[in-house]
């Protein structure tokens, strides 16, 4: 008998494929979600959604393109794989997801082909949208101005393309490289980290789709769930599928606290959450101590928290 019979399971829970089916509207996710439907549909130009590794960016992006209606949009997903890609072949690949048949090797022939079919997809009433995941490997100046020069490419009352970026959050110092894209982002959001109630909702939501027929989680174990992912999907679906799998070895019938402890301990998650607790204590107390410093030692002492913190 493996885990997944031992819990009456039909399918693993918490598997960190990017499954569509098994996405979760949380309200991070909601917020997220919303605010970039509508810059996209009012052709807003650049938009751009950062959150750290694991918080659902991919997931989102994937949600997002199933979301813009075919008769609507003509909608593209790029996904950046490494941070050597150079402008021309971005500018080929965006042209080729647009529907531009053989693009030119030649850039102004590339970028003419490019133009006309972003006027004949305005013609045909609908908007061209393209989504870019790990846009924080767009690390070049040259590729930035791409952007802008797309960007700029407009009919008197709207522009002919958005571009929507999913990355991390050191993409807000790439787009630094090039001020004037900086300050054409019409729409900037973070996706936060899963809250408590979102973390129990978000595990109640996996294990009902994966045939689950009986809470396997004590209401104290998702609490600590919560406290070592700080709500990051990617981390949830970890802590919790070792749990079961700890749960099913230990053949008891529910994961509780202890077991989601050890598994943290385990994976390491623990030591760094207590390292962070213990540094942000550390600089409020320091930040406290601060407000009035005695002498040059506690002022010093105050600085070199507020730098480690
Ligand atoms: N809204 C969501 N609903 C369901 N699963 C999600 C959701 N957000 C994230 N996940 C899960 O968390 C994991 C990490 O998400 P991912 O989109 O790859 O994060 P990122 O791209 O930000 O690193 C994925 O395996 C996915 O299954
Ligand atoms: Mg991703």
């Amino acid at each position: 008998m493996n885990y997944l019979e031992y819990h009456g399971l039909e399918q693993e829970p918490f598997s960190n494929a990017p499954v569509t089916n098994y996405y979760f509207n949380s309200e991070q996710h909601q917020k997220a979600l919303s605010k970039l439907m509508f810059a996209a549909s009012n052709m807003k130009g650049l938009m751009v959604l950062t959150g750290e590794i694991g918080t659902g960016k991919t997931t989102l992006a994937r949600r997002m393109l199933d979301n813009l209606p075919e008769e609507e949009y003509e909608a593209a997903l790029l996904v950046i794989i490494h941070a050597g890609i150079t402008a021309p072949w971005l500018l080929r690949r965006i042209a080729l997801q647009l529907g531009v048949e053989s693009p030119a090797e030649e850039k102004t022939t590339l970028l003419s082909q490019l133009y006309q079919r972003l006027v004949q997809v305005y013609e045909e009433g609908k908007k061209a949208v393209v989504l870019i995941d790990e846009a924080q490997m767009l690390q070049t100046r040259e590729i930035m101005e791409e952007f802008r020069g797309l960007l700029n490419l407009e009919v008197p009352e709207r522009k002919l393309v958005s571009f929507v970026f999913f990355g991390l959050p050191e993409l807000d110092e790439n787009l630094k490289l090039d001020p004037p894209l900086r300050q054409r982002v019409a729409l900037k959001s973070t996706l936060e980290p899963l809250d408590a109630a979102s973390t129990e909702a978000y595990m109640k939501h996996r294990l009902r789709l994966s045939g689950a027929k009986k809470m396997l989680f004590t209401e104290g174990a998702m609490k600590v769930i919560h406290r070592y992912s700080r709500g990051v999907p990617r981390l949830i679906n970890t802590l919790s599928d070792n749990a079961l799998f700890e749960t099913f070895l230990s053949r008891a019938a529910v994961a509780d606290e202890k077991v989601v402890e050890a598994v943290a301990q385990d994976l390491g998650l623990k030591a760094d959450i207590e390292a962070q607790e213990r540094a942000a204590a550390e600089s409020a107390a320091a930040q406290g101590a601060g407000a009035k410093p005695t002498d040059d030692a506690a002022f010093d002492k105050m600085l070199e928290d507020l730098k480690k913190g």
